[in-house]
């Protein structure tokens, strides 16, 4: 206990405020109210010449003493409260390096253009090459050359929208079979892959726009025992070493003999089921031996040479490959469906086993 009153006071109060400070600015006002140049203890030792002489070494010896102990205090709290501050900062601060990084997402490639890709890829295996004509053909190209008499019911095979009297939007990809054929001589080994377009209703089986494969081969010798085994080794690349194919009569004007052919049902492996009506078969596409007056309107021979041709939808494989039973999806772009497809599905018909 200090003898002179003043110097306890102040010792005191210094020491009960130093403990109190929150922060260091804080603790620098106690500082600067007691040490500083016009502090409380500052202007006391000042003060000792007016202390009565008897007093002065004990008063100056307290109040030094107690400048001690203040200046100790100070400097242990300004320690304290400097690594709680510190503390603070990085907590504020904080970086988890311990967080997974958030990755863009990745594009995906729709799944029409992947499949499509396929299809090319299988048969660019073979020696075909890509050949691509126009959207908008002509009458000629899309149903004349071919092999469609006017007016002959064969058109209203497929609805046309028309653009003028002879300019419509192509309604398959066959026209690119009579403009490749034009444009090169025999042999001819392509794949036309393309937007096809048809006044259908929009429903789960038929968008008014869609996506079809056409594959041509035009040689000397090229018989319809080609085509099958073309097909054939397409359907296992495509859709699984168990798949298998069947041909069936049909008609095409551009065509004869014409075959349509069915892939094996990869739902019930060809049990029969509801996704292929029971009949255990899918039909992919339409095909058949080039009629001969379709190698004659490009000037070709028939007598020289033969072909087989064939036209493939692109949505349809698809769904059978992804299982989707509804070919809008394809094209209202919901990225739900759209992303399933940025890494390859399982194929329906494990090419595991072959
Ligand atoms: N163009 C036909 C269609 O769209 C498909 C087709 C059938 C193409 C037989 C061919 C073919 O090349 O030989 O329905």
């Amino acid at each position: 206990m200090a003898a002179d009153p003043r110097v306890q006071d102040i010792l005191d109060r210094a020491l009960a405020d130093i403990a109190g400070a929150r922060s260091t600015s804080a603790l620098e006002q106690v500082r600067v109210r007691v040490l500083g140049r016009a502090g409380e203890l500052t202007a006391l030792l000042r003060g000792l010449g007016k202390v009565p002489p008897a007093d002065r070494p004990q008063v100056g010896q307290e109040a030094n003493e107690a400048k001690g102990h203040i200046e100790a205090a100070l400097a242990a709290r300004q320690e304290a409260l400097k690594t709680e501050e510190h503390r603070q900062t990085l907590a504020a601060r904080h970086v988890d390096l311990t967080l997974p990084g958030r990755a863009p997402a990745p594009g995906a490639m729709h799944p029409i253009i992947r499949v499509q890709d396929e299809i090319i890829s299988i048969f660019e295996g073979l020696g075909f090459s890509v050949a691509e004509g126009p959207e908008v053909e002509s009458d000629y190209y899309n149903f004349a050359a071919l092999n469609f008499p006017d007016d002959h019911p064969a058109r209203d095979m497929q609805d046309t929208f028309h653009i003028s009297a002879d300019t419509v939007l192509r309604t398959h990809t066959s026209p690119v079979q009579i403009r490749a054929m034009k444009a090169q001589g025999p042999p001819v080994r392509i794949i036309c892959p393309g937007k096809v377009f048809r006044h259908d209703i929009t429903d789960a089986t038929h968008s008014p726009m869609f996506h079809q494969v056409e594959g041509l081969a035009v040689d000397r010798h090229i018989t319809m025992a080609d085509l099958k085994g073309t097909l054939d080794l397409f359907a296992r690349e495509m859709f699984g070493p168990r798949s298998r194919v069947r041909f069936r009569p049909s008609f095409f004007p551009f065509t004869e003999p014409s075959a349509e052919v069915d892939v094996l049902c990869f739902k019930c492996g060809g049990e029969g089921c509801r996704f292929c009506k029971q009949s255990g078969w899918i039909e992919i596409l339409g095909s058949g031996m080039v009629h001969p007056n379709v190698l004659r309107n490009v000037g070709y021979d028939p007598e020289e040479v033969t072909g087989w041709a064939f036209g493939m939808g692109v949505e349809r494989v698809a769904i059978l490959k992804y299982e989707i039973d509804d070919i809008r999806l394809f094209f209202e772009n919901d990225m739900r469906f759209l992303s399933q497809f940025i890494s390859s599905s399982p194929l329906p018909l494990g090419r595991e086993a072959g």
